[in-house]
């Protein structure tokens, strides 16, 4: 069986180091943020070019918090893609406020600037990009948008660290930056683990208020917050697989090249843009026939995923909003489309042959 991506053979390859790392934690007694997370925090910084990295307990609390930490609240709306996993416009009805969607671009699945200005009112007060499956939105023109309308720009950069915007990895290219380090995610950790990343010593302060029910000391609350903290012993995992981030990275993407050249006239392969450095958190593949190379596959041992099969402004958990089937066409059809293929650092060279032989085969 080929799995989707392959978490085992990632501990086993630094088993000594994570064990070392989580003993070292267990020894200290210092087990919710500490020493550990500011490390961390240091280090992922220092990775991105960002000036301050704030651990939280999830991906969805970062964005939870980076809305929170903005103001964001009833009768606020906030503009963001369909075709995303629910987590992104989640938070934003979470906090009263309104996900107002855009459809994507069919090439990079990712949010049509394009689409976006006709729905800026005077309610609005952010634009979350998802630079969905590690591909970059396009930042500039998002950007520019906000700027002219005084909005800020939320990147959901959940699958894509060390994705690169025009020579800049992205999460401080918008306002502030948001990563999950849910296990399957390039940068994973052992169980729900998140970052905020900004350039913007304000925003820093705030979260980190925040994370800790509004505190800046023990039992002084300034503002209402939650308990998002990072814990030390995922930290400590992170720390170790982050030296190995750069290498794993370089792995996917030559990955996906091979794929590319063995599929490039078989199915519609993921287009990369210009000037940008994809990361193939997944690798996301078109078709016609989705559920008949699905099945097949599935049959001969190899594991597929749909990323996503319902856009969220036809799930129920937002039939509120009042958005219907057609409301956004790219969003839906990519939703029909999609096939996301195994994708790990470990996969090897022969397994990738295999897999395009069989898409021949069935196609
Ligand atoms: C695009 C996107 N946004 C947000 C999230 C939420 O992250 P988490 O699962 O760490 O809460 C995820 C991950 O699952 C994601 O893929």
């Amino acid at each position: 069986m080929i799995p989707l991506v392959d978490l085992k053979a990632q501990y086993n390859s630094i088993k000594d180091e994570i064990d070392e790392a989580i003993h070292r934690v267990l020894k200290s007694g210092e087990f919710i943020l500490g020493k550990e997370v500011e490390k961390l925090e240091e280090e992922i910084a220092e990775y991105l070019g960002a000036r301050y990295a704030i651990g939280v307990a999830s991906g969805t609390d970062a964005l939870y918090l980076s809305l929170l930490a903005y103001g964001i609240s009833f009768g606020d709306e906030v503009i963001t893609t369909p075709f995303t996993f629910i987590a992104t416009s989640e938070v934003i009805s979470l906090l009263g406020a309104r996900p107002v969607f855009v459809d994507i671009s069919p090439k990079t699945y990712n949010i049509d600037p394009s689409k976006i200005k006709e729905c800026i009112n005077s309610r609005t007060k952010a634009i979350i990009p998802v630079h969905l499956y590690g591909q970059p939105a396009e930042l500039d023109s998002i950007i520019e948008l906000a700027k002219e309308n005084n909005l800020k720009v939320i990147e959901d950069a959940a699958q894509s660290i060390g994705a690169e915007y025009k020579g800049k990895k992205v999460g401080h290219i918008g306002d502030v930056g948001c990563f999950s380090f849910f296990p399957s995610k390039n940068l994973g950790c052992f169980g729900d683990g998140g970052m905020v990343v900004t350039d913007s010593e304000e925003v820093a302060r705030k979260i980190r208020m925040l994370r800790t029910h509004g505190s800046s000391e023990k039992y002084v609350h300034l503002m209402i917050g939650k308990n998002s903290r990072l814990d030390a012993i995922q930290a400590a995992i992170l720390r170790v697989k982050l030296k190995y981030l750069q290498s794993w990275t370089d792995a996917r993407r030559k990955n996906a090249a091979l794929y590319n050249e063995l599929l490039k006239d078989v199915v519609e392969i993921p287009y990369e843009m210009n000037d940008c450095k994809h990361v193939y958190n997944q690798y996301t593949i078109r078709v016609d026939n989705r559920e008949r190379i699905r099945s097949f596959l599935k049959k001969k041992g190899v594991s597929t995923a749909v990323h996503y099969p319902i856009p969220l402004h036809l799930q129920k958990a937002f039939s509120h909003l009042g958005y219907e089937k057609g409301s956004f066409k790219e969003s839906e059809k990519a939703s029909r489309e999609v096939l996301s293929l195994p994708n790990y650092p470990e996969l090897s060279e022969s397994d990738i042959q295999r897999i395009a032989m069989l898409i021949k085969e069935v196609v």
